[in-house]
């Protein structure tokens, strides 16, 4: 049997990059997929290939800076399927590697709107949803090697992948030790996205901590890579795996 027979699942950022890749390979497993990014022929071409390969999705234009925005899209996941079994808070932007120093007020607030806050909005309103379920529900949020060493990105992106580990054990113990929702983290190590284009303008200081680390040649993984780590965690297969974080980064942190 597909290993998400039957459930839903909203997956921000999942236009493109590792969030496309777990749509697919979720919609592939029997789940009905909410396809949400702000890019919006992202959402549309994510959406074409998992109608076109038999699976079943719907797609969303959100941006997730945008707090009455995230609130929206999680109550639209009830509103089409009737239930809401998985998120996934994948949505994410990088720094340029600005260090305490260098970052402004604009570029903090920026990365933490996205990567921390959008996380905490979303969890905010599915976890009573998912608790008034008979199933409970699972929540999979994504933080990077940076949520617990310094040297993987600026300031604001270590903070904030930190910070959302944080997150996501406090609501494990909150609200799954004895509760219905589990909440685990992806700590992805270096993957092959368009996350690196991005990088437009590094500074060099930030910059010198990420090559210390070996990260100019760390292994190089895929977003199917992701998406298979990703579909373990929020399968039924990991129903006594709650408050983890799982690092799939092919050994670099190993080293
Ligand atoms: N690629 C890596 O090496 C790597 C490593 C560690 C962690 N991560 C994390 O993985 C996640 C996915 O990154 P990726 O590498 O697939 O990047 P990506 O840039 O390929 O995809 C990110 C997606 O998020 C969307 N997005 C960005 N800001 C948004 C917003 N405000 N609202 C809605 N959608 C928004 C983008 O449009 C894009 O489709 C991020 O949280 C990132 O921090 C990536």
């Amino acid at each position: 049997m597909a290993r998400l027979a039957g459930k839903t699942a909203i997956i921000t950022g999942s236009g493109n990059g590792m969030g496309k890749a777990m749509a697919l390979r979720f919609a592939q497993e029997g789940a009905q997929v909410l396809v949400s990014d702000r890019d919006e022929a992202g959402v549309q071409a994510t959406v074409d290939a998992i109608t076109a390969a038999g699976g079943k999705a719907v797609g969303d234009v959100t941006d997730v800076s945008d707090e009455a925005a995230v609130k929206a899209l999680v109550h639209r996941a009830e509103t089409e399927f009737g239930h809401l079994d998985i998120l996934v808070n994948n949505a994410g932007i990088v720094d340029n590697f600005k260090t305490v120093v260098s970052a402004t007020d604009e570029s903090w607030d920026k990365v933490l709107k996205i990567n921390l806050y959008a996380p905490f909005w979303s969890c905010r309103e599915a976890v009573p949803i998912m608790e008034a379920q008979e199933n409970g529900g699972v929540i999979l949020n994504i933080s990077s090697v940076g949520g617990f060493f310094g040297g993987r990105g600026g300031a604001a992106y270590v903070t904030s992948k930190h910070a959302v580990i944080g997150l996501t054990r406090n609501i494990a113990a909150t609200y799954g030790v004895k509760g219905k929702v589990r909440a685990n983290v992806l700590a992805p190590g270096s993957v092959v996205t368009n996350i690196g284009a991005t990088i437009t303008d590094p500074d060099p200081v930030g910059q010198k901590a990420l090559q210390a680390s070996g990260g100019f040649e760390s292994p190089q993984g895929s977003g199917e890579d992701m998406a298979d780590a990703a579909l373990y965690l929020v399968s039924d297969e990991a129903k006594f795996v709650n408050g983890s974080v799982l690092v799939a980064d092919g050994g670099w942190t190993a080293l």
